[in-house]
């Protein structure tokens, strides 16, 4: 069987999660060693291996589940949502949550890109609602997770790495301030959700995509860290970008996607607040687990 997130796709329509089934009593928490890692930066959409491969003393905050809590966690297929700005670590972190628990992660940034560069494509200004709905309306994006890297598909093509330039970062930020934009890519990220069993991450998750999902979190960090963090996946990449660049880039997304009128981001008023500025992926993931099994605990 394919397994959902490391080599699993998904689109509209096409979540294969198992019917959701009624809460079950867990275990007692036995520390297994998960969470045990070499301290790994944030690097968005690099590497995010699993925790278990990893050597070295087991970390402060790092979640210590036993096996068996983790498969009833998964079992669960529960909608977890993760908000935050640029650059806190909400891609690296979720895609490695997704897996911990077997779930399928959603990318919805990667949906306002894919319009983006659509829209690119077409000569549709950002401004234009009228002809960027009817396009929303019409995009078929699907993911398929395979290891450490999610690609993005738009009608069958792979757009993976054309969408993370950072002309397309300023045109995404700008044409999601659009409400038909906003109405088209929510529906069709409510498709990609509604049987459970998945981690979406974007900025408007916990409270207007899916508000009543099972775990929230938001996700932020230091706005230099974010930068940062924001340069070294650029460079990673091998795309020509100089820090002040970066530093107005980030900070004019910042701007925009927590002033516009529609879905501005915003903290859940229900959400766990998660600083990543001095924390390991690992530490962030165990830290989430670790939310998301004591909420299942109070639940029973
Ligand atoms: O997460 P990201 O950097 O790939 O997102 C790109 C842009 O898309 C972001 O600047 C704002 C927009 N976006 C949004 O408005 N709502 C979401 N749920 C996700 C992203």
């Amino acid at each position: 069987m394919v397994h959902p997130v490391r080599k699993g796709r998904v689109g509209v329509g096409m979540v294969k999660a198992s019917k959701r089934k009624t809460r079950t009593p867990s275990a007692t928490p036995s520390p297994s060693g998960e969470g045990r890692g070499r301290k790994r930066r944030f690097l968005p959409h690099a590497q995010d291996t699993d925790s278990t491969q990893v050597q070295g003393q087991p970390l402060p905050t790092a979640g210590k589940v036993s096996k068996p809590r983790l498969s009833s966690l998964r079992a669960e297929r529960l909608t977890i949502a993760i908000d935050g700005p640029s650059g806190a670590g909400k891609s690296t972190v979720a895609r490695c949550l997704a897996r911990r628990l077997g779930y399928v992660y959603i990318d919805t940034g990667a949906m306002y890109r894919s319009l983006a560069l659509r829209a690119q494509e077409r000569g549709i200004s950002p401004e234009d609602e009228l002809a960027l709905s009817p396009l929303a309306l019409s995009l078929r994006i699907h993911f398929i997770t395979e290891g450490e890297q999610t690609h993005v598909f738009c009608e069958g093509e792979d757009i993976t790495e054309a969408i993370r330039t950072p002309e397309i970062s300023r045109l995404a930020s700008s044409i999601s301030k659009q409400k038909g934009v906003r109405q088209a890519l929510v529906q069709m990220q409510r498709e990609m959700g509604k049987k459970g069993g998945v981690v979406l991450e974007g900025r408007d998750i916990g409270t207007v995509v899916f508000p009543n999902a099972d775990v929230k979190f938001y996700l932020d960090a230091d706005s230099h860290e974010r930068i940062r963090r924001r340069y070294s996946e650029m460079v990673e990449k091998g795309v020509k970008v100089n820090f002040k660049e970066t530093q107005e880039e980030l900070l004019q997304r910042d701007h925009n996607d927590t002033h516009r009128v529609h879905s501005p981001l915003k903290k859940a008023t229900d959400a766990v607040f998660i600083d990543s500025t001095h924390r390991t992926v690992e530490e962030v993931v165990g830290e989430m687990i670790r939310v998301i099994e004591e909420r299942f605990k109070s639940d029973e």
